[in-house]
């Protein structure tokens, strides 16, 4: 399959709560952030990213001094970041392996993409999760660790895997992955929960 070919399965996307929305990374997948700004867009892959707050959510995430994506994330104030499944990570990698300076990466994987609520980047269709953010104010970190801090203005999850501020990973379904190095990556695992 073409790595940014959508899934048969019709998108169910459900509003996540705002108090759960730190719940869709805290598990560590490997993200895509979107940007655009200007008649431009954009999408990278991006390991290091991670819950900074509950209320407001908030996220820190790590792009480099070299990437588009950052040019159009500080131009625009804004992003979307996604949790991709396992039937996209030859996306995932393609999208972090290239630059869009110079082409839309949107048109050359085919990435079908659904407008947002409250930021222009799009969403990437068929990832477990969306969450449209807004750049924070934070500086010196952006130039001395290549840091942002991205606020939340709404959330999305997909409902057939994300219910009740839950993951419900099925064996055999839909799983977010997790990237280790050079193009090897881990799906999520099983649940392991600890009683109180
Ligand atoms: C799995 C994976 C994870 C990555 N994580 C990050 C990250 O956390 N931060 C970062 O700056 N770059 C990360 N990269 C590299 C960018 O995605 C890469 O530099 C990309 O080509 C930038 O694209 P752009 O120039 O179109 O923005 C990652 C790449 C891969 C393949």
């Amino acid at each position: 399959m073409h790595p940014g070919k959508s899934a048969a399965r019709p998108l169910m996307r459900i509003e996540v709560e705002r108090r759960h929305i730190h719940r869709l990374l805290n598990h560590g997948p490997v993200t895509m952030i979107s940007v655009a700004h200007a008649g431009r867009r954009n999408v990278m892959a991006a390991a290091w990213v991670m819950p900074l707050d509950f209320e407001p959510p908030k996220f820190a995430a790590v792009v480099a001094g070299d990437t588009f994506t950052r040019e159009l994330l500080v131009a625009s104030r804004q992003c979307v970041l996604h949790a991709p499944t396992t039937a996209q990570v030859e996306l995932v990698y393609a999208v972090g392996t290239t630059t869009g300076r110079d082409e839309d990466k949107f048109e050359r994987h085919r990435i079908a993409t659904s407008p947002a609520r409250t930021v222009m980047a799009p969403l990437v269709d068929d990832c477990a999760a969306w969450i449209e953010c807004r750049l924070i104010d934070e500086p010196g970190i952006d130039q001395r660790h290549d840091l942002f801090v991205l606020e939340a203005t709404c959330a999305w999850a997909d409902d057939a895997i994300f219910e009740s501020g839950r993951w419900k990973f099925a064996p055999g379904g839909r799983r977010t992955i997790h990237h280790e190095a050079g193009g090897r990556f881990f799906a999520t695992g099983d649940m392991i929960e600890v009683r109180r």
